[in-house]
């Protein structure tokens, strides 16, 4: 247990619930403020907080005395490709709102998820190293260049302890992803559990670079309780874990689901993944700070299935 007084913005999301309680794991339930525009049974502190609202941002830090926050709320892709504007307002004046409260209240350490989709095909997509060009075409990429770089800005100008990681796509059994690119590769393992089919709105050959959500909670953690001194990336780090292509998880499910069936029905979300990295080099990641995976493709899917039969499946 520790003396840390945790903030979590976008509790109510898929990374928020699950790093809440992993939060509250190592800290302690009076340590760990959950906040949202919807609020969701099992907080234990629980503050309604709307991002953009920096009147209330410090307010809630203030009566908590936080001095660590996971700055989590954001519009993930695809969403932020259907309303722009509230992309803009959540993503970037909520982060800016959190920096400035981060000087302001003299937080001790933030942490800010940034994702592989600050890259663009002007980068090497088949092994994306850290400095790659970014040159994001999407909305939300857009938005996540530009925080690393307020981050940055605001880790050497006021000597904000801020730390980052590129996420990507994140699959875990407890919560479902709320409108991003990567999503089937969650949605897959409910409909082939209820189904035993899925149709699947990118080609058979995209690959997509993954997380299970155990590494990412894990990645998460080791890089907060990391030495200061090691920290030489204060943009964010380039994470890799799992690879994989819509046919290859079919496969992976094919093993314990022999009828499972997949088909194809391809959307907008084929060009936003037709642009991002397949596989990034995570050489910084490795030497700062030990990050390595812990679960490939077919561990990952035993987990998945065995989870998801445990529990009801969530429409
Ligand atoms: N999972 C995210 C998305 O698809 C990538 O950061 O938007």
């Amino acid at each position: 247990m520790s003396n840390s007084k945790i903030l979590v913005t976008g509790a109510s999301g898929q990374v928020g619930q699950v790093l809440y309680r992993h939060l509250v794991g190592l800290h302690g339930e009076d340590h760990v403020v959950a906040s949202d525009i919807h609020q969701l049974d099992g907080f234990s502190i629980f503050e309604y907080m709307d991002i953009t609202n920096q009147h209330r941002i410090r307010e809630v830090i203030q009566r908590h005395k936080i001095d660590e926050i996971y700055h989590l709320a954001a519009i993930l892709s695809a969403n932020a490709e259907q309303n722009p504007t509230r992309a803009w307002n959540i993503n970037m004046s909520g982060l800016l709102n959190i920096l400035e409260a981060g000087v302001e209240f003299s937080i001790k350490k933030i942490f800010f998820p940034s994702s592989i989709a600050v890259f663009g095909n002007h980068a090497n997509l088949d092994m994306t190293d850290q400095f790659d060009a970014q040159h994001p075409t999407t909305l939300y990429g857009i938005s996540k260049s530009a925080g690393e770089n307020w981050c940055q800005y605001y880790a050497e100008k006021y000597d904000l302890d801020i730390r980052s990681l590129r996420y990507p796509g994140i699959i875990g059994y407890t919560t479902l992803p709320g409108g991003g690119t990567t999503d089937y590769a969650v949605h897959i393992y409910h409909e082939a559990l209820k189904q035993k089919k899925y149709e699947c709105y990118v080609h058979a050959d995209t690959v997509m670079p993954m997380i299970y959500m155990d590494d990412a909670l894990r990645a998460t953690s080791e890089l907060m309780a990391a030495p200061k001194k090691n920290i030489s990336i204060r943009t964010s780090y380039n994470i890799q874990a799992i690879s994989f292509s819509p046919s290859e998880i079919a496969d992976s499910i094919s093993t314990y689901i022999p009828d499972f069936e997949m088909s194809y029905k391809i959307d907008f979300r084929q060009t936003i993944a037709d642009n991002w990295p397949r596989r990034l080099n995570d050489q910084y990641a490795q030497n700062d700070w030990g990050w390595a995976p812990r679960f490939d493709l077919n561990k990952m899917t035993k987990e998945m299935l065995e989870n998801l039969t445990l529990q009801p499946t969530i429409n």
